[in-house]
């Protein structure tokens, strides 16, 4: 076991599920909770994150001095390479710029981390993040590569087998960054191959019938497959003391609730109950402009109507839900560090306290591809576990400005085009997301030699691996073009069509 100690950076989860990757099993605690961890868990390795506050201001989160002393591998990222060389005699000096994005390597020492992987001499891409930076380092440490702006990149001190890294070897924008960690977690640890997806299932279900007991379970389908995942796993661990309920706020895709149904009803036979809510949603709606309160109401109507359901079926206990990672920590921190909130998350911020069921959320450390792995473990169809990710408050934060029905009818038009048009390029599997969005201004056009004043749609399309950080899709300007006409053409009420060339950070993928 691998602990990863969390000082509330937003990327947290990804180094847990880096190691993961690396066959290893790990496990986050928040600093204030590391050293009960560690008893508990007796990891052969360390791992400290990166996180938001400054080493140099007083009373700034530090790493249990026991863990330091336990005689065990250490690897510290940004703020945990800061906090261990300040905690280990070293210091840190609070940058006044900081640097961020791209910055390039240049390797110029031997270290077990680059085992089979980088040389002396050599250079490599790595994604910097940080204010901070080291001055001076602890008796021991070595600099073993450095960039023009970081002269202690990474450090290590290979009699302790402690390493400190000031980039952020979790993030795909360091190429090589999982295979670091797989060193670390394999080489440097020692620690063999022990988690797999299979075992994963295995574990949950386990779980799952542990925390349930015989008691009954209700699970909220959205429409996507985090939740459609999440119901399947819980339908083997208990079967039928599982319920589904899908909610339908009327705020769902074309056919994308007839989908829902026909698999579940259909194809695994899971009790089913369908609610059709679509109009007390958008009366709720009805003049809410602002995102926040948008995705507030959805989430707490949600349960609502939930409440109500479960009351219905009767002495349901527990709320099921295909809460992901990146809903987690994009609401509160995961493990009640000191994270920022950017959005909240349909299935987090609406939680209402006087909820009187328990929540099930078995894929709550989970990024998308594992959950599409974990689904295709547990036999769903291909076409389904790879449809792209939908939100949960749906269409209503793809139209800035008031939700109306109309304006759903109009989007989910321009939409199914869009989506259409991809397939038939081929390119649907090549993106992670994409998405039309109906903006509230309108601008002036000419169709037929007549004035048009209509509302413009926004197309969005990204890549990504884990929704965390995003790149624009790149498609060719004849192909935009082309889905832009068919839009203006067949969609009443859309006359200009723009296309969103934002990446993340520092935009967001949705526009709310
Ligand atoms: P953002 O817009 O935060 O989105 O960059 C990251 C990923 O999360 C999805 N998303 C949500 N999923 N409930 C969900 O289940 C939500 O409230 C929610 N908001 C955003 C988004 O579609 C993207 O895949």
């Amino acid at each position: 076991t691998i602990l990863v100690v969390d000082f509330g950076s937003q990327v947290t989860q990804l180094i847990a599920r880096r190691v993961r990757e690396a066959g290893v099993y790990s496990e986050i605690a928040p600093f204030t909770q590391a050293e009960e961890a560690f008893e508990r868990l007796k990891p052969k390795g360390i791992i400290l994150s990166g996180g938001p506050e400054s080493v140099t201001v007083e009373g700034a989160p530090s790493v249990p001095q026991y863990l330091l002393e336990a005689g065990i591998p250490i690897f510290g990222i940004c703020y945990g390479q800061q906090v261990m060389a300040n905690q280990l005699g070293g210091s840190v000096e609070a940058g006044d710029s900081g640097e961020f994005g791209r910055a390039f390597l240049e390797v110029v020492g031997e270290c077990t981390l680059f085992d089979g992987l980088w040389k002396p001499g050599e250079t490599h891409q790595v994604w910097m993040s940080h204010g901070d930076k080291v001055r001076a380092l602890p008796e021991g440490f070595e600099v073993v590569a450095k960039s023009p702006g970081a002269p202690f990149a990474l450090v290590a001190d290979e009699g302790r087998k402690f390493y400190g890294m000031q980039f952020h070897p979790e993030v795909v924008h360091t190429p090589d960054g999982g295979k670091l960690i797989a060193n670390f977690a394999r080489h440097v640890c020692g620690i063999a191959e022990d988690w797999s997806m299979a075992e994963f299932r295995e574990q949950k279900i386990a779980e799952i019938r542990e925390q349930v007991g015989d008691g009954k379970v209700i699970c909220g389908l959205s429409g996507g497959v985090d939740s459609a995942v999440a119901a399947v796993l819980i339908h083997e661990a208990i079967g039928d003391q599982l319920t589904c309920v899908f909610v339908d706020h009327g705020l769902l895709r074309a056919e994308e609730a007839s989908q829902v149904v026909g698999l579940f009803r259909g194809h695994y036979n899971i009790p089913l109950v369908h609610v059709d809510a679509e109009d007390m949603f958008l009366a709720g709606l009805a003049g809410v402009t602002d995102p926040e309160a948008k995705r507030k109401f959805i989430g707490k109507t949600f349960i609502d109507v939930f409440e109500a359901e479960a009351k219905t079926i009767g002495g349901a206990d527990f709320l099921a839900q295909g809460t992901l990672y990146p809903d987690v920590i994009e609401s509160v921190s995961f493990t009640g560090g000191p994270s920022v909130t950017i959005k909240s998350h349909h299935n987090v911020g609406g939680l209402p306290e006087r909820m009187n069921m328990k929540l099930v959320e078995p894929l709550r450390e989970l990024f998308k591809d594992e959950v599409r792995e974990l689904g295709r473990e547990l036999g769903l169809p291909d076409a389904f576990v790879g449809r792209h990710p939908f939100p949960g408050p749906g269409l209503a934060i793809r139209i800035p400005g008031e939700v109306t029905k109309e304006a759903c009818d109009i989007l989910r038009k321009a939409d199914r085009i869009y989506l259409e048009e991809i397939r038939k390029a081929g390119l649907y599997d090549a993106i992670w997301q994409a998405f039309a969005v109906l903006l509230p201004v309108r601008t002036v056009g000419v169709m037929g030699d007549y004035r048009t004043y209509d509302r413009v749609c926004g197309l969005r399309a990204v890549t990504s691996t884990d929704g965390m950080t995003a790149d624009v899709y790149p498609f060719d300007g004849s192909f935009l073009s082309s889905v832009a006409t068919r839009i203006v053409n067949e969609v009443k009420g859309i006359n200009r069509v723009v296309y969103d060339y934002t990446s993340k950070p520092p935009g967001t993928i949705e526009w709310e």
